[in-house]
């Protein structure tokens, strides 16, 4: 079976974190006879000085005929935040109705966490982050710019469609493991798209009697995810709310450099499209000190999606081995290897399987 990857390396230390995951991937496809043919897209802010735009005008057209994408980081300080995004990762997520964002939270063995006393044992559920809607929408506008009578309006859009669908996504994925599901929401506060938000994860959650629910305004959610992370099976919020949850929920991974996340197209309305959840990171470019983990382990879902179970399941044991041996870490987790000595490592871990 041979899959077709458009790779979005993008900014700052995307490249380097996605060069370790393709070693690893490949390492992968080797010892489980599957190929992946890999086309490098150079869309980025670079790419932005040099052409005036993210990506080429026929970009979408040009993503839609692969199997997936594989995704570095978007953003660098020569373009402003919001029109590097909105041209290119998250067009990606709207246009490919990748509405389910999930993003696994887990403290891999052998880490030492913030949290005092949690161990890897408490510290593993996920959060589906609604990702095509919500606070993101990108509807809105400003009048009477830089004037006194400025006006700036950012709509919430909350879908029937899009809230059933995530919420679907999520009972599903909950029936798949511990069977509890926990919604984030606001509606003391938000008295109209939270409110409609709970009624929806009712309505659904009537449908899936053997998965235990509880819904909880999501301050106290947030105190939660620090206090008893342990509490939690599958979480689902927001586009927002789970934007702001997944960043505590990579801090209580010991780094946000671990942490893996999948924007899926469950219908397959267009390729799913896989990425770590960190960011472009200026401050460290170069350097070679970027943790390539959540990039490997974002290559691993990749890989299930696309079938590859066992190989996906090896990679993330091989995650699991070097965390657990301790010896071979990035900075950020305490230790002195470089963002390749990671790559080369789990890949050998990987090839190792084989015999
Ligand atoms: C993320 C990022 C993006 C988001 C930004 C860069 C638009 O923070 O993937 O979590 O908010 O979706
Ligand atoms: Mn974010």
């Amino acid at each position: 079976m041979t899959y077709r990857i458009a790779v979005i390396a993008g900014d700052g230390i995307g490249v380097e974190v996605i060069d370790e995951g393709i070693r690893v991937l490949k390492a992968a496809a080797d010892v489980f006879g599957f190929s992946l043919e890999f086309e490098y897209l150079p869309w980025s802010c670079t790419y932005f000085q040099q052409h005036g735009r993210m990506m080429p005008a026929d970009g979408l057209d040009t993503l839609r005929d692969f199997n997936a994408i594989y995704l570095g980081a978007i953003g660098w300080p020569t373009v402003p935040d919001h029109i590097s995004l909105w041209e290119l990762l998250l067009p990606i997520r709207q246009t490919f109705q990748q509405y389910a964002n999930v993003r696994p939270i887990r403290l891999f063995p052998g880490l030492t966490g913030p949290l005092r006393d949690k161990t890897s044992e408490d510290i593993d559920f996920v959060c589906v982050r609604e990702n095509t809607e919500g606070e993101y929408s990108g509807i809105g506008g400003r009048v009477h710019v830089d004037t006194p009578n400025e006006i700036a309006i950012q709509a919430d859009v909350f879908s029937r469609v899009g809230v059933e669908r995530v919420m679907r996504y999520s009972f599903d994925l909950a029936r798949r493991r511990r069977k509890k599901l926990t919604s984030a929401t606001k509606s003391n506060a938000s008295r109209y798209t939270m409110v409609f938000w709970d009624s929806v994860f009712e309505q659904i959650g009537a449908e899936y009697p053997d998965v235990e629910t509880e819904k909880w305004h999501v301050d106290a959610l947030a105190a939660r995810f620090v206090t008893r992370p342990e509490s939690f099976d599958v979480v689902v919020a927001s586009n927002l709310f789970g934007d702001i949850l997944t960043d505590l929920g990579g801090a209580i991974q010991g780094s946000l450099g671990t942490a893996a996340s999948a924007n899926l197209s469950p219908e397959g309305a267009g390729p799913s499209m896989f990425e770590p959840v960190h960011g472009s990171a200026p401050d460290i470019v170069g350097k070679g000190i970027a943790n390539p983990i959540g990039a490997i382990w974002a290559g691993a879902m990749m890989i299930e999606h696309l079938g590859e179970n066992e190989a996906s399941d090896m990679i993330v044991r091989s995650i699991e081995r070097l965390t657990s041996e301790g010896a071979i870490l990035t900075r950020d987790l305490g230790g002195k290897a470089s963002t390749m000595d990671i790559g080369q490592t789990v890949a050998r871990f990987v090839r190792e399987s084989q015999q």
